[in-house]
């Protein structure tokens, strides 16, 4: 199978291709390697894959239409994986301009060039954000009162609605998947996972809001991986499906869980609760199981050991970055706390 993954040096798309390399497909990967984190780090996320001929890498701006016009002219495209986006909560409200740009207009092109042709299956990634505040716990998608809560995650409901459109238009079959908080090894260095581990291994301060109560469902990469490429692989005319853990973790448990692995302590300063704040995260995964045989198998405690080795000898390591280069500061009360990740 000849299979387009868009944001293909990105955290969970480089888990992607890798895997899809290991089974036997063909990948025609598209990044423009931006610079909201290291155009770097995501060269070496893809190294390995690089090696082998049946990947192919194309340094492409999604929003470039005759590029990506060009792109499906040239190569045989069966399937799309989606992932390339402008991800990241905070930097949305920044500047939603690019987000709507990016994460919207790019993924209308996209479908269209899905649409005229005859991909077999268009997979997108889309977010637990779209839940917002005011859904019920634990989340589940067709839940009537989501109220997408920043600029991000309101271009995936929006991307989400554009999918159901070309479906419905064009006969398109596509699945959105919600991911929750993914984490694990080539981590994005905007989220709290990795800014945790960041602060603690470095002897930094960390701010923790509230009592540390608050708690989030975090979804190890190798289990979004399984649940990505069974939506690639099932005959779905059109779903919106939640890729979660379903067992929420409490952020002071999270922080003792790095503690232990990496045998440092965390220096905390404590605040009040911000207000928006989402107190807990979880997702309904009964959708997914049923129809993707989706099961996660690592527990959080297995994942955040392999998350801080991966940070010892990939981060640390390498010299690659340090604090003071972080796109977002550890304190940052959104990233860390207040939002459901991006
Ligand atoms: N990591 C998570 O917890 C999480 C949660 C929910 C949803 N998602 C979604 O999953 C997808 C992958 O996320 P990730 O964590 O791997 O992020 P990432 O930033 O590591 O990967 C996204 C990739 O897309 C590329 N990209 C961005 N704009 C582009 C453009 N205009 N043209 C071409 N390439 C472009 C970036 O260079 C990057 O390599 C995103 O759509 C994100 O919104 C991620």
């Amino acid at each position: 199978m000849n299979v387009l993954v868009t944001g293909a040096a990105g955290f969970i798309g480089s888990h992607v291709i890798a895997r899809l390399l290991q089974r036997g497909d063909t990948v025609i990967g598209v990044d423009n390697l931006n610079d909201y984190y290291s155009p770097n780090r995501k060269r070496r996320n893809l190294a390995q894959a690089l090696l082998n001929p049946r990947f192919r890498l194309h340094e492409i701006d999604i929003r470039d239409r005759r590029a990506m016009e060009s792109l499906f002219a040239r190569e045989p495209i069966s399937k799309v994986i989606h992932l390339a986006a402008m991800a990241g909560v905070r930097a949305s409200i920044l500047n939603p301009a690019v987000y709507k740009e990016v994460n919207v207009d790019a993924t209308a092109g996209l479908l269209d060039l899905a649409s005229r042709h005859d991909i077999a299956n268009f997979v997108f990634a889309s977010s637990s954000s779209v839940y917002g505040e005011a859904a019920r716990l634990p989340f589940f998608e067709d839940d009537p009162d989501i109220v997408p809560a920043s600029p991000y995650a309101a271009t995936k409901r929006a991307s989400e609605q554009l999918c159901f459109d070309c479906h419905r238009l064009y006969g398109l079959r596509c699945t959105c998947l919600r991911y929750f908080t993914v984490y694990g090894p080539r981590g994005r260095p905007d989220m709290a996972p990795y800014l945790f581990v960041q602060a603690i291994l470095e002897g930094s301060e960390l701010t923790m809001f509230g009592q540390g109560d608050s708690a989030r469902d975090y979804t190890y990469v190798d289990d979004v991986v399984d649940g990505t490429i069974a939506a690639l692989d099932a005959d779905l005319p059109f779903e919106i499906i939640n890729l979660g853990n379903s067992r929420p973790v409490t952020l002071r448990h999270f922080i003792q869980l790095i503690e232990h692995f990496s045998r440092q302590s965390a220096i905390i300063r404590r605040a009040p609760v911000q207000r928006g704040d989402i107190p807990i995260t979880c997702a309904d995964i009964t959708k997914a199981k049923r129809l993707l045989g989706y099961s996660p198998k690592v527990e959080i405690e297995e994942g955040l050991q392999r998350f801080v080795d991966w940070y010892h000898t990939d981060v640390v390591g390498q010299g690659e970055i340090s604090i003071s280069q972080a796109p977002l500061a550890v304190g940052d009360s959104r990233e860390l706390v207040g939002t459901v990740e991006g």
